[in-house]
Parts: C-alpha cells; structure tokens; sequence
C-alpha cells in the first residue's frame, strides 16, 4: 500500500458532466517497485481462487511490471498435473476474462510478453496435504527451484484451500524446515511468507486455536491474514480521504455525526457453495472480516504514520472498543424464492446441497456501538444479504440535523439530512447530499447530491482486487493484513449472538424474497430508534434526479 495517491492537479474543479479525462490528475509523486525475487507456492493450485483471482491478479501485476523479475509460481495440488496443462486451464480462464465486459478485471487482450513472464518458470508439485512426503518432496524441489530460477530463497506460500488444511499445511512445512528466514551464504536473510485466506476461525475459539497453533511455527511477521476487502481501491482510500483532507475530520464524531450505515448488498445466491455456507451463514461469511473492516477504516483515529505497525495499531484500539453485540440487536433472514433483475430466482432452501430445512442465514442486520471518545452514543448500523435487489456496498454518513430552520414553513424536522456517502462498489465513488433553494422568488429548500466517481477521474485499471494484496506480501508490507489478535477481537464481538443462535428455537424461514431489501425485522431494528435504512439501490449519487433517500 502507498502512502501517496493520485492527487488532482491544484485548482482542478469537479465536472459537470461525468466525462473527465486522465488528463486533469497530476501525475502519480510515487511510483511501485517490483519485488525482488521469490517463488511463489500455491496450495490449491487447481482450484477456484487461483483460477478466478490469484493468477489473473499475478497476470495484472505482471502487465504493470510489478512481478519479480525472477519468480517462479510452484503449484501444489492433489490431482496431478503437469506444468503445461496446469499454465493451458489457467490460461483457459483468462481468456474468458478478455473483452468480458462482466469480467471484473475485463482485459482486452492476454500480453504474450506478461504471460511468459509469469508462466515460463512455472512447475508443479503433487501430494496429499495430509502426507509428509509431500512437503519432504516441495523442500527439495524448491531448493532445486532457488538453485535454477534465482529466486534467492524466498519464499510466499499462498494457503487457497479450505480453512481445515490452514494449521495443518503450516506444522508440516514447518517441519520440513521450510519456514525458517535462515541467511544465506551472503549474509541476507531468505524471507518465508505464508499467506491465510478467510475464514480465519469459526469462531472466537476456533480463531485462538488456529493462531496459537499457527504462531507455534511463525513469527507475526510471517503471517498474512487476508480479506480482499482490504484490497479494494475504495477501501484503501477511505483513509485518504479522511486523513488527507483538513475538511472532514473536526466534524467526524459524536458530536456532529448521528449515525453510520454499512450495506454489503449482493445479488448473487450461494451459487456452488451451498456445502460451505450451511455451517457458515452470512454473520460468519462476512462480518467479522469484511464488514468489520469497512467499519474500522470508518472508526479509526488518524495513525501515527502510514505504515503496517501504526495503521494496524489504530484498527486494533477500534476493535477492542467495539462492544459485544447483545442478540437483541441482530436480525436475520434467509431468501426464499423471488424475482431478481427480471428473472425467477428460486429460495435458499432449493439450492444444491442445503438442507429443505436449513435454518442458515443468508442476511443479517445489527446495531453496534463502539465505546470511546470519539463515537460514544453513535450507532453503527450494518446489514448484508444475498439475493437483495441490487449488488451494493457502500458507507453512508448521516450528520445531527441543523439546530433551527430559519425558513418559513419549515421546520428542522423536516429538513432531510446530510449525507455523506463512500461508495464502495460496484460504482466507486464518494457523495454529498445537502440542502439548496430551489429556484424561484420563493424560499423552498431541496435536497442535491455532489457526487465523485473515480471513474472520471481516473482511467480503468483491470483488476481483480487480489493485485495490491500480493504485492503487498512480496513488498512484506503487512498494512492491509490481519494481526492475530485483532481477528479475536472481532469474533469476540459476535460470540454472543453465535452463542444465542446455537440455541434459540427454529425460525419462521424464509422471511425475506429474493430481489427484496431483506426481512420486515431489519426495518424494525432502526424505527425504534426512530431511524430507517437507505434504499438499496444503485448507486443513488449517479442520479440526482432520483431524489434523497432516508
Ligand atoms: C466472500 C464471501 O468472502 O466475499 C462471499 O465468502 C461473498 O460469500 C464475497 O460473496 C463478496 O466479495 P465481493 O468482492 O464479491 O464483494
């Protein structure tokens, strides 16, 4: 991550209309290095995520020359497979991806020289996780692998299997002696780097005993704990726009600020993952990780400086001030059929390996509150569901009301509120929306929106949002990365709830369609508070016609 950005040139203004070159944006004050060298260990080198995310982010770097120049990709996987047919399916999915306009990282067409570059040292490896032979046999084909390939010994192994080979892939490599940073003849430390997916735990037991377990053959330092979320443009830059602007944090506080809502919004069901999601549900799937992150760029004091250790210090004091959620501030809500963008959709309870009687969530509303100077008494609202009406995530601001309304026929109550809006997906961009007269010899007030969308701001980068992240592992910057007790902490705020549910009587499900903003109960939990949720519709700040929500 980099601690400087794009800036518009001084004096640049806002567009009227959303067209606006690359040509007003100063140019970048920094720019990346690659890496150095190291190979790269894939277990899970045939599944989903290194198709779908890993190699066409690895493929992206390589485009923009932020590879290593020496790399070599090791794939490990239990069906056998050599390295040309390893390289073909891989490269079968790209090309899925070029002129694909429903393809995030929508690629016009694969660069030959980048591909190499990426592939042409690639080689594989076959085993069962489970079986020590495999890791005798990757030590010495990576020690075969420094000898050949330059890769100076260091290495990132990258965890993309499912979460119960996390604690057991890593005791074994290291026994294999494959984690050790050992110098080498030349006096420098080889590095070794293993990068977690999600989930990290089940819960707040699951997640102590895989840290402990994990933390008994690695330093911190070592360790990667990812959340793509935190590889998301937007995200990332919710810390400069608060941080590097004087305008908006004397007002960010209790004092100004009356509540917050976070909406992860999607469209998609469970697809294939219906075996996953029925002892996961959308409370584990998405809100001690993904959520929880978006609150925390929201909440956090301004760090002492832009790097690993200060950033992560000052996520870490917003998680342990956020309270533990009491149940009675939690809804949830699985889809049944419905209509979605048109066409029929059927229920969560009909879709491939769910149980008919399933009693997982696939949405979830909560109120939180953080405990300390800066938001005491601020209620943070969030909710996020699958088969909602529209794919949406966005951060929406609500500021206290003005004091008194000096216009006539108007009162304060009436007045809409402030709004400030990051939108995080899939329409990037921040938006104001604030009180003007309306034209005409009468004082009548209206509510506008002031709207930013990097897209006209900035060209389009293909990405996939894995990009920055790997970079990051090789660059061994931990900014965007868990630490271990920070992942505790969160799921020590949702304990209550998954302790309540365990064993609370069955619901009536499904309680929300398909193609609806949730169930009736979510609405609830903010009218009693005398609030109500956004509409959750895309991107409101694209259309100022379309009027204020709440
Ligand atoms: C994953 C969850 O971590 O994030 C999925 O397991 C969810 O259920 C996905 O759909 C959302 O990520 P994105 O980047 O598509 O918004």
């Amino acid at each position: 991550m980099s601690a400087s950005s794009n800036a518009p040139s001084a004096g640049a203004t806002a567009p009227q209309a959303p067209v606006l070159s690359a040509s007003v944006v100063a140019p970048p004050r920094r720019t990346a290095k690659p890496p150095g060298p190291c190979a790269m260990v894939i277990f899970g080198a045939g599944g989903d995520l290194t198709k779908r995310l890993l190699v066409p982010a690895l493929y992206n770097l390589s485009h923009t020359g932020l590879l290593p120049e020496k790399l070599a990709l090791v794939g490990v996987d239990l069906v056998k497979q050599d390295a040309s047919t390893w390289a073909g399916n891989l490269r079968g999915m790209l090309q899925s991806f070029v002129g694909n306009p429903a393809s995030e990282s929508r690629i016009d067409a694969i660069d030959e020289k980048a591909w190499s570059h990426l592939t042409d040292g690639m080689s594989t490896v076959q085993g069962d996780l489970n079986d020590s032979g495999l890791y005798e046999r990757l030590r010495d084909h990576l020690h075969e692998v420094a000898r050949t390939q330059g890769t100076d010994g260091n290495i990132l192994f990258y965890l993309a299997v499912a979460d119960r080979f996390f604690a057991p892939i890593i005791e074994q490599l290291g026994h294999a002696g494959l984690l050790a940073q050992n110098e080498g003849e030349d006096g420098r430390r080889r590095w070794r780097r293993v990068v977690i997916e999600k989930p990290f735990g089940h819960d707040l037991d699951s997640a102590r005993n895989l840290n402990k377990r994990i933390r008994a053959c690695l330093e911190e330092e070592q360790i990667y704990r990812i959340d793509h979320f935190l590889g998301k443009e937007t995200v990332q830059s919710i810390l400069a726009f608060r941080f590097a602007n004087g305008l908006f944090e004397p007002i960010w506080n209790r004092d100004r600020i009356d509540h917050v809502q976070i909406t992860v919004a999607e469209t998609v069901g469970v697809e294939r993952r219906g075996k996953f999601y029925e002892h996961t549900g959308a409370l584990r799937d998405m809100v001690p990780n993904h959520v929880f992150q978006l609150l925390a760029m929201v909440a956090m004091e301004p760090p002492a400086g832009f790097d690993a250790r200060a950033i992560r210090n000052r996520k870490g004091d917003v998680f342990t001030s956020l309270c533990s959620v009491s149940p009675e501030d939690v809804v949830r809500g699985q889809y049944g059929p419905g209509t979605l963008l048109g066409h029929d959709v059927p229920g969560y309870r009909t879709e491939p390996d769910v149980a008919p009687d399933s009693q997982t969530e696939t949405y979830v509303a909560m109120r939180l509150s953080i405990d300390n100077w800066r938001w005491a008494g601020v209620p943070f609202y969030l909710r996020t569901g699958k088969r909602m009406s529209c794919r949406m995530t966005e951060i929406a601001i609500r500021f206290k009301p003005a004091p008194t309304a000096p216009f006539e026929a108007t009162d304060v109550a009436s007045l809409p509120p402030n709004w400030l809006v990051l939108h995080i997906q899939p329409d990037e961009g921040i938006s104001l929306q604030f009180e003007v007269k309306r034209p005409g010899p009468v004082v009548d007030l209206a509510a506008v929106r002031m709207a930013f969308h990097y897209r006209d701001w900035f060209p389009h980068e293909p990405n996939v949002g894995y990009e920055t992240l790997l970079y990051d592992v090789m660059m061994g910057d931990q900014t965007l990365f868990n630490r271990g007790d920070t992942v505790e902490e969160t799921w020590r705020v949702v304990q209550p709830v998954l302790d309540a549910w365990e064993s609370a009587a069955p619901l009536h499900l499904p309680n929300y369609a398909a193609g609806s903003d949730g169930p009736h109960a979510a609405d609830q939990l903010l009218e009693r508070e005398g609030r109500r949720w956004r509409k959750v519709e895309l991107e409101a700040a694209a259309d100022p016609n379309a009027g204020p929500s709440g």
